[in-house]
């Protein structure tokens, strides 16, 4: 395992990998590595010669400072984790190797519009420009490769596919499954900081998506009746204050209206100070395979409509 730091020496040691025929595996994180995070280095390792794992707690995605602060940095534990699951370079930069004039605000950023107008991106100002920023660097660094990122943040994932796209960039993105604890809680660096009332008042976040999953499985057209599903099983909880339960187009992230095919649910809540994201597909059969239940339901709904 090489513990790398300086910008040119990850340049350099991955261009030799390449040179010698060699496929790079790329997995950005910010460290406080889990069991998340070690499937994508895994997935990496898999399908790469050589993995690279990137820790680096970045500072301009934080749109709250404390909550920079409380951050997790557990170097030596999350080199050992990278190790087991298969990489061979860990890039632990300092701050100033990425941003040589912190704490004054880089003169270059990146800002990918449209996609981060809404869910995450009105939630936190700030944050996608932060994350666009440090994986554009991350992808310049590192060269041609594969570069492996979560389900877990699917706008997260939207975003980079985009600024891969329109910057040309010579990188293969690769998205993952999340990772659930046996609950449904999708593991989150951040669940450590619940207590044991919020840990188990957290698991209502699977279940709402489930719910709103099960509706658009089971034939349900109207994403407010669905979005009615999830925020109805949150409302359950009082220690879960919800932020946003939506249904979405899974390429534009754009909400949707009636449902056709495949969306994305996507909800944010607070559980007690701890904020926490989670998302699952959901796809409505095809009008031929919609449950007999459902189907009866919807030819009423058509034929009130068309007014027969
Ligand atoms: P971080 O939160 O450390 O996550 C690193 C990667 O692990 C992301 O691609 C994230 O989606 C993925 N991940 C986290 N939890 C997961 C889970 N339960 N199952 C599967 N994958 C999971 O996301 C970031 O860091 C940063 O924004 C970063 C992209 C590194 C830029 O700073």
């Amino acid at each position: 395992m090489q513990l790398i730091e300086q910008v040119v020496e990850l340049s350099a040691a991955l261009q030799v990998e390449r040179a010698a025929g060699r496929r790079v595996g790329l997995v950005p994180t910010m460290g406080a590595l889990h069991a998340g995070h070690q499937s994508l280095i895994e997935r990496a390792a898999s399908e790469c010669d050589l993995v690279a794992v990137t820790v680096f707690v970045n500072p301009l995605q934080f749109d709250e400072i404390g909550d920079l602060a409380a951050y997790p940095r557990t170097l030596a534990a999350d080199v050992a984790m990278a190790d087991a699951a298969g990489a061979s370079v860990v890039f632990a930069p300092p701050v100033a190797e990425m941003y040589p004039g912190h704490p004054a605000p880089p003169a270059t950023t990146v800002h990918v519009a449209g996609l981060t107008d809404r869910l995450e991106g009105s939630s936190r100002p700030g944050h996608f420009d932060g994350v666009a920023t440090v994986v554009t660097k991350l992808l310049a660094m590192a060269g041609p490769c594969r570069a492996y990122f979560g389900e877990k943040d699917f706008q997260q994932l939207g975003v980079v596919r985009q600024l891969v796209r329109d910057l040309c960039l010579p990188v293969e993105v690769v998205g993952c499954a999340t990772v659930r604890e046996p609950d449904g809680l999708a593991l989150s660096s951040r669940n450590s900081r619940l207590s044991p009332d919020e840990r188990r008042a957290a698991t209502v976040l699977h279940r709402a998506l489930q719910a709103g999953a099960a509706s658009v499985d089971a034939g349900e057209r109207r994403a407010g009746q669905v979005r009615a599903a999830m925020a109805s099983e949150l409302g359950r909880e009082p220690l879960v204050t919800v932020d946003y339960a939506e249904v979405v187009d899974p390429r534009s992230l754009e909400p949707v209206d009636e449902i056709v095919g495949e969306v994305r649910l996507l909800l944010a809540a607070a559980v007690g100070p701890v904020r926490l994201i989670d998302n699952l597909a959901a796809v409505r059969p095809a009008a031929g395979d919609v449950p007999a239940g459902r189907a009866d339901d919807d030819t009423v709904a058509d034929a009130e409509r068309i007014g027969v």
